[in-house]
C-alpha cells in the first residue's frame, strides 16, 4: 500500500500503552499497511515522541512517506494527565493548546498533524467555557495550518447537541469507546452520521468481550473463514464506524487489515447491531 491517503485511512493504529515497545510497533505498522496513526500528548498513556522515533525508522526504511500518513494526536487537559505536562499549567487554556501542539509537532517530527483532537471535555455531559476555549484554540491551530482537521473524543450526545445548539463549529471526527450493550454508541453515532462527522471506534474489542465470544459471531466467522476479532471489525465498518487497532502482535496486524475485505450480509450487521443493547 502507497500513495497519498485519501481523504482518511480506513483503519487508525492505536498506540496508547505501548511505553518502551512503541518505536519498534510503530514501524511495524506501518510496514504491516497501516496508514493512519493514533496518539496523545499524555505521558500517562502514550509516548508521543516514542512514536515519532518509529515514524523515521520507517521513513529512513523507505516504508512511507509523511504525506501518505495520516497522523492524529491530542490535547489533553490537566486532569487527564499526571505530572508530565506538555504545557504550562498555570498558562491560559488557548496558550496550553499551542504548547502542547508545537510539543506534539515537534514528537512527531513533522510541522502538521492531519488530525487534531480534543482528548475529552472538561465536564461528562456539559460543553463547559473552558471547552469552548479549547476549541476555539484548536481551531486557531488549524487555522495556523498546524492540523488539517479536527476532533472531539470520549464525548456524549449531549456535548454534540449543545455544541450545535451554541453554533459551534462542529468536528470532522468523534472518537469513542464503542460499548455494544449501548448498541454500540448508536445515539452518538447517528447524531454522526446526520451531520457528516466520521465516527471513530476504539475498544470494539476489549469492551465487548460477550459479543466477541457470543455464538453467533463465532458461526459468521467459521462460514466465511475468518475470526471473531475480523467480525467485528468488519461489522464496525459496515455501520460507517472508521475502526481503531491497538495490537501489539503482527499476526493480528495482518488480521485486522484483512477484515477490510469482509463484507457481512445487511442481516448479519442489523442482528449484531442489537446483539447486547
Ligand atoms: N480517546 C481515548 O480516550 C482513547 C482511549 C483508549 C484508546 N484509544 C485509542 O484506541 C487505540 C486502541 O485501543 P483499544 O482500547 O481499542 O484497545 P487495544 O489497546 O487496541 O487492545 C486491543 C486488544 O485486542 C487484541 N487484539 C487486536 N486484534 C486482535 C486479533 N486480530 N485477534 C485477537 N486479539 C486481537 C489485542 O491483543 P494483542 O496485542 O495480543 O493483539 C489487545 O489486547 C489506542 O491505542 C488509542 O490509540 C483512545
Amino acid at each position: 500500500m502507497s500513495g497519498p491517503v485519501s481523504p482518511f485511512p480506513d483503519f487508525f493504529y492505536g498506540t496508547a500503552w505501548k511505553a518502551d515497545r512503541t518505536p519498534a510497533l510503530t514501524e511495524l505498522a506501518l510496514r504491516m499497511g497501516f496508514r493512519g496513526i493514533d496518539t496523545a500528548n499524555q505521558l500517562r498513556h502514550y509516548f508521543e515522541e516514542g512514536v515519532g522515533q518509529g515514524l523515521q525508522a520507517a521513513y529512513r526504511g523507505d516504508i512511507v512517506k509523511r504525506e501518505d500518513l495520516f497522523l492524529q494526536t491530542k490535547f489533553t487537559y490537566v486532569n487527564g494527565q499526571d505530572h508530565r505536562l506538555p504545557y504550562d499549567p498555570s498558562a491560559a487554556l488557548s496558550i496550553q493548546v499551542a504548547q502542547s501542539m508545537t510539543s506534539s509537532l515537534e514528537h512527531l517530527r513533522t510541522d502538521y498533524v492531519n488530525s487534531y483532537v480534543l482528548h475529552g471535555p472538561s465536564s461528562n455531559y456539559d460543553w463547559t467555557e473552558a471547552d469552548t476555549e479549547v476549541w476555539e484554540a484548536m481551531r486557531d491551530q488549524r487555522d495556523a495550518g498546524r492540523t488539517r482537521l479536527l476532533g472531539v473524543s470520549n464525548v456524549a450526545l449531549s456535548h454534540l447537541r449543545q455544541m450545535e445548539n451554541e453554533g459551534a463549529e462542529l468536528p470532522t471526527f468523534v472518537q469513542n469507546r464503542c460499548y455494544a450493550r449501548l448498541g454500540w454508541d448508536r445515539e452518538v453515532r447517528h447524531f454522526c452520521r446526520e451531520h457528516k462527522i466520521i465516527y471513530q471506534g476504539f475498544s470494539l474489542l476489549t469492551a465487548n468481550q460477550e459479543v466477541l465470544h457470543h455464538q453467533l459471531i463465532a458461526s459468521l466467522a467459521d462460514a466465511i473463514s475468518s475470526t471473531p476479532t475480523q467480525i467485528i471489525f468488519a461489522f464496525a465498518r459496515a455501520v460507517g464506524m472508521l475502526p481503531l487497532t491497538g495490537t501489539s502482535n503482527p499476526e493480528h496486524m495482518t488480521q485486522d487489515l484483512a477484515s477490510r475485505e469482509i463484507r457481512l450480509p445487511a442481516e448479519a450487521v442489523d442482528v449484531i447491531e442489537s446483539l447486547a443493547g
